[in-house]
């Protein structure tokens, strides 16, 4: 049984910047064995107790390599599986190309199942469990990034699932889901690709939707995603853990307004923050 202040073997994905390398370094102080993936692992510190694993997850043979030294760092089984690696995808569907849409996917959804499967016989093993990192748009819906959303909300329903599935096998399953936060999300966003519609009011959205991202990254400047690592870790180190775990001031209002709210109230309420951000000056 796990208490406080346990550390064992943890894999975290998408390391290079933000929470995942908070996380890092957070499992690396409370004594962990960390394994990471990057696909930049040139931007990482090599240091004891730590390995890199040059690999980008959405790849299939790279997760079968993951999967491979996974077996041999940990013999005894995996304690700890945190799915992180995760970007946005932006902009109206109309203007969104096949080949983006299916990379969403791909990264936010299709990576961290497929890898949670292939690690299930190590998680098992040592009656490890799974974190995955989804978001406030795990379970609010949001203009413009549809395709991110839908990702998430699929991470969501999948993680549920699994948390019931796996829990007679010893495996415990949660969902961590952040508010903004400082990190390099804001910077890797991918943007619509397609020809914009001609349709000037997608245009007028669109340069809305520009300028409250523009206000809401200034504003959450100074979220440290330490916050996030911290909580990430504790959830790694308890006995039990609750399925979800919300982090910020804006992910608990919207919480409190999708699923707290009776319906009718909660859509009016979104449906007015919808219009403010599609027209943001
Ligand atoms: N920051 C926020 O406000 C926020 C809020 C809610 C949820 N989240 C979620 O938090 C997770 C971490 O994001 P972050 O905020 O820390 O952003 P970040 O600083 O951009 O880090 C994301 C990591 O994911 C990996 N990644 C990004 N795009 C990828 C791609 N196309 N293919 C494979 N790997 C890719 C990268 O790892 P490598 O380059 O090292 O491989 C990158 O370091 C994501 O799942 C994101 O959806 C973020």
């Amino acid at each position: 049984m796990r208490s406080q202040g346990h550390a064992g073997q943890v894999l975290i994905t998408g390391c290079s910047s933000g929470f995942g390398k908070k996380m890092v370094e957070r499992f690396l102080k409370a004594g962990w064995k960390v394994l990471a993936t990057s696909r930049k692992p040139e931007q990482m510190e090599q240091q004891g107790n730590l390995w890199i694993l040059p690999y980008n997850v959405a790849s299939e043979t790279d997760r079968a390599d993951i999967t491979r030294c996974v077996t041999e760092i940990c013999p005894n089984g995996l304690d700890c599986l945190i799915n992180n690696a995760g970007y946005g995808l932006a902009g109206p569907l109309e203007a969104l190309s096949e080949t983006q849409i299916r990379q969403q996917f791909e990264v936010n959804f299709f990576a961290p199942l497929l890898l949670t499967q292939a690690l299930l016989p190590s998680l098992r093993k040592a009656k490890g469990r799974v974190i995955n990192i989804s978001s406030v748009l795990g379970f609010t819906g949001m203009p413009m990034q549809s395709l991110y959303v839908a990702s998430k909300f699929a991470l969501e329903g999948l993680s549920e699932s699994l948390h019931y599935e796996l829990a007679a096998h010893g495996i415990q399953v949660a969902l961590v889901e952040p508010g903004g936060f400082r990190t390099g999300f804001a910077d890797s966003m991918d943007w619509a690709a397609g020809v914009m519609p001609d349709h000037p009011l997608y245009h007028q959205q669109f340069e809305g939707y520009r300028r409250f991202l523009r206000r809401v990254s200034t504003r959450e400047k100074g979220k440290d995603p330490a916050q996030v690592a911290e909580v990430v870790l504790e959830l790694a180190s308890r006995a039990t853990i609750p399925l979800r775990v919300r982090v910020g001031d804006d992910t608990q209002a919207l919480y409190y307004i999708r699923r707290t709210l009776p319906q009718q109230i909660a859509d009016a309420v979104l449906r007015r923050v919808s219009r403010h951000i599609l027209q943001a000056n």
